[in-house]
C-alpha cells in the first residue's frame, strides 16, 4: 500500500493528551497519498506557464499537464475520442456538463444524489428513492421512455451516505434504450473501485482529486465529445478562444474551450500522480484491505445496541468504505463532537450534501442543514486506515451508548 502523509499526526483530547489521530473522513477529503506530494514537489523546480509558453520550463509543464490528461484518461478507461477536462471538483464537472446540455434537455436524477448532481440541471425530473437496485433500473426506464427530446440520465456509482454500489451498467443500458446519455458521478467510486467507462457504455463520469487522494483543487470530467464541444464555453476568456475581433471564434475541442485561464496544473498532476499510484498498488489489494476492514466496522456497529447504520438496499448490498449511522439519544453532531474530543476520531456529521437522500433514510420530511436531529454520522475509510482506528471507533460509541 502506498504510505499517507498524515499517518503520524497527534491531536489533542480532553485533558491536555495527544493521540494518533484516526481519520475516519475519507468520503468528505482524502489524506495525500505520498506518491502524490512527491511528483508534486517534483514538478515545482520547472513549475511554468502551460500551453503558451516558448521556454524549456512552460514546454515541460504542458508535457506534464497534458500528460496528466492521457493518465486520467486511461484511469476511466475512457474511449479515444472522450474529452477529458480538467475542472476543480466533482460539482465544478457536473455544473460545466449541465451548461452544455443541447436545448431542450431533461434529467432524470434520484433524489439519492449528493446535491453536486442533483441541482445543477435546469429541467429534471427527481426520481424517488428505490426500494431495491431493479427497481432503480424500472424507474429510470420508465421516466425515460416519457420524454421527448435529448434526454441525460445522472446517477452516482457509489452512494456517499451509504457507500452502496448502484447498477450503473444496467442504468446506462436503460438510458441508451431510450435514446438518452448517462452522466456517472463517480466521485466515492473511484477511490474505491476500479471504473471502466468504455466497458460499462458510460457518456461521461465526473470526480474530484481530494477524494482520490490527491488534494491539490483538480477534479475531471470525462466523456463524449460533441455536447462540450458545442456547449457555451464554462468559463470566458484566454485559452479558450481561437481569435478574438469584432466576433469571437471560441476553440471546439473541448478541453481549450472550458479550460480558460491559466489552469490548476499541480491539480492535474497531483490527479494523475493518484490513478498511477492506485493503479500500481493493484486493486485486489486494496479491495481486499477496504473489505476486511469495513466488514470489521459494520460487524461492530452492530454489536452495540442503540446504533443504527443507514441503508437503502440492506446489509448484503455491495458497498464501497462508507459506513453512516444514528445513535439513541444523541445527536449526530454530539456523538462527532465526543469522537473527537475525546477519542481523536474524525467522523463525519450532517446530511453531507445529500438532504433528500438523508431524510428518507431518516424517516424524516424535513430538516435543512442546521437541523441536528435530521442528520447522521459517516465513518469512511481507504488506505492508511487501520484496525486500530476500526477498533477505536466501535469502543468509543460502546462507551457512548453506555453512559
Ligand atoms: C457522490 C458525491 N458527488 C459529488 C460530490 C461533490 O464533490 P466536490 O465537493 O469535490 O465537488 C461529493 C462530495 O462529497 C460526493 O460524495
Amino acid at each position: 500500500m502506498p504510505a499517507v502523509l498524515g499517518a503520524d499526526l497527534e491531536v489533542p483530547v480532553k485533558g491536555g493528551r495527544l493521540v494518533g489521530y484516526a481519520n475516519l473522513d475519507y468520503a468528505a477529503s482524502a489524506p495525500c497519498l505520498e506518491p502524490v506530494s512527491a511528483a508534486v514537489t517534483a514538478a515545482l523546480p520547472a513549475y511554468s506557464s502551460v500551453h503558451r509558453g516558448a521556454g524549456y520550463a512552460s514546454q515541460l509543464t504542458t508535457a506534464r499537464y497534458e500528460q496528466a490528461r492521457h493518465t486520467v484518461r486511461a484511469f476511466v478507461g475512457a474511449r479515444p475520442d472522450d474529452a477529458v477536462i480538467f475542472t476543480r471538483n466533482t460539482t465544478d464537472a457536473t455544473n460545466l456538463l449541465a451548461g452544455c446540455l443541447p436545448a431542450g434537455t431533461t434529467t432524470v436524477v434520484f433524489d439519492t444524489e449528493h446535491h453536486a448532481s442533483l441541482l445543477p440541471w435546469k429541467n429534471s425530473v427527481r426520481l424517488a428513492p428505490p426500494a431495491f437496485p431493479g427497481e432503480a433500473v424500472r424507474a429510470a426506464d420508465e421516466a425515460l421512455a416519457a420524454i421527448d427530446g435529448p434526454k441525460l440520465l445522472v446517477v452516482t456509482a457509489a452512494s456517499n451516505v451509504t457507500g452502496e454500489l448502484w447498477p450503473i451498467a444496467a442504468l446506462a443500458h436503460i438510458a441508451h434504450r431510450h435514446g438518452a446519455r448517462i452522466l456517472v458521478d463517480a466521485a466515492q467510486l473511484v477511490p474505491h473501485r476500479p471504473l471502466n467507462l468504455t466497458a460499462l457504455g458510460l457518456d461521461y463520469v465526473a470526480f474530484s482529486g481530494h477524494k482520490l487522494y490527491a488534494p491539490f483543487g483538480a477534479g475531471v470530467l470525462v466523456g463524449r465529445r460533441d455536447w462540450l464541444a458545442e456547449g457555451e464555453p464554462y468559463l470566458k476568456g484566454g485559452g479558450a478562444v481561437r481569435s478574438v475581433g469584432d466576433d469571437t471564434e471560441w476553440h471546439d475541442d473541448p478541453e481549450p474551450r472550458h479550460e480558460a485561464g491559466t489552469p490548476n496544473v499541480l491539480g492535474a498532476i497531483a490527479l494523475a500522480a493518484a490513478c498511477d499510484a492506485l493503479t500500481a498498488t493493484g486493486w485486489t489489494a486494496l479491495v481486499r484491505e477496504e473489505e476486511r476492514l469495513i466488514a470489521r466496522l459494520r460487524s461492530g456497529l452492530a454489536s452495540i445496541e442503540g446504533v443504527r447504520e443507514l441503508s437503502l438496499w440492506g446489509d448484503e448490498h455491495p458497498r464501497v468504505g462508507i459506513v453512516s449511522f444514528t445513535v439513541d439519544g444523541y445527536s449526530a453532531r454530539e456523538v462527532a463532537e465526543a469522537l473527537s474530543s475525546e477519542y481523536g476520531i474524525g467522523v463525519r456529521d450532517g446530511k453531507f450534501c445529500a438532504h433528500p437522500f438523508v431524510r428518507h433514510l431518516l424517516g424524516r420530511s424535513d430538516g435543512g442543514c442546521e437541523d441536528g436531529t435530521a442528520s447522521a454520522v459517516r465513518a469512511s475509510i481507504g488506505i492508511g486506515t487501520t484496525e486500530e482506528h476500526v477498533d477505536r471507533l466501535v469502543e468509543a460509541l460502546r462507551e457512548l451508548v453506555a453512559r
